[in-house]
């Protein structure tokens, strides 16, 4: 096992030129003076090399940031300089906000437009969510599913995990939808859709409900809710009379759609995806 006394292949650093070197650090002691194993004798990447790797900031900033109690490693703050962690576990948070630090994985927001199928490939020859990541990261999955019809909001990650838990219920993540309807629409309707509504497979209960716009018969209303099943918006919409000629995701958990184009792809910030694997416990 590595610890503070035991010479590393840390790679040297532009802050070595600056006056510091972790060398400094690891001056030979004689064992007897060791001082006993801490947290930051753990195996693993020193604390300020990862933050910098992740884009913090410099070695010398992530240190002045440890130094100001700034930086907690799952949950507590880091005392001391020279903490070993292991990127692929270890949650870290600056400021109380998580940083997502592994950089082996890779999670996209896309805006799907309507007529391409959820799927990697598709023998029909249909268009699909997977022509349009082409080579973008080889085990790219999409996070649950959006109906061919359906536009918007559609995560995919190379983060197996994380697809699973963000398009499980149990895990509660709700999704937002903006659907345009025929028909007007009750008054009491949110109460009704909160409390439940009876489908063929099973009831089906909002998170949220509100009606956005109405004009000439057509309102958009914006649907919450943290299912996952087949047309579940359609289906639900439908069985209280007012059926959907279009259909859009704008939210996943925290991930919004905004200003995103039709087809159009990019990568989540590392913030983005620190506060989504925080919200399904990863
Ligand atoms: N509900 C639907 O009806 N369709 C979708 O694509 C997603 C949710």
């Amino acid at each position: 096992m590595m610890n503070a006394a035991t010479p590393n292949d840390d790679a040297p650093t532009a802050s070595g030129g600056e006056g510091w070197s972790e060398d400094m650090e690891l001056a030979p002691v004689h064992p007897a003076d060791r001082a006993p194993e801490t947290d930051a004798d753990r195996e693993g990447e020193r604390l300020q090399k990862v933050l910098a790797r992740a884009g913090v900031g410099s070695r010398r900033v992530s240190e002045d940031m440890i130094e100001a109690g700034r930086i907690s490693v799952n949950g507590a703050v880091v005392q001391v300089q020279g903490m070993r962690v292991d990127p692929t576990r270890d949650k870290i948070a600056v400021d109380g906000v998580r940083v997502e630090i592994r950089d082996d994985r890779v999670t996209y927001a896309m805006n799907k437009p309507p007529g391409v199928i959820t799927a990697m490939s598709d023998d029909r020859n249909r268009p699909t969510v997977g022509d349009m990541v082409g080579d973008l990261a080889p085990g790219l999955v999409h996070v649950g599913r959006l109906d061919q019809d359906t536009e918007g909001l559609l995560l995919l990650t190379t983060d197996g995990e994380l697809a699973h838990r963000l398009a499980h219920p149990s895990y509660g993540v709700r999704k937002t939808y903006l659907a345009q309807v025929s028909g007007s629409v009750p008054r009491d309707l949110h109460k009704r859709l909160r409390a439940g509504i009876d489908l063929d497979d099973g009831p089906v209960k909002v998170d949220s409900f509100r009606v956005v716009d109405t004009h000439a018969g057509q309102s958009v209303v914006e649907v919450v809710l943290h299912e996952g099943r087949k047309h579940i918006v359609r289906r639900l919409l439908a069985e209280v009379g007012l059926p959907v000629s279009r259909l859009t995701r704008t939210a996943v958990g925290p991930i919004e759609l905004r200003a995103m184009r039709s087809g159009t792809i990019r990568k989540l910030s590392r913030e983005e995806l620190g506060t989504l694997s925080e919200l399904v416990g990863l």
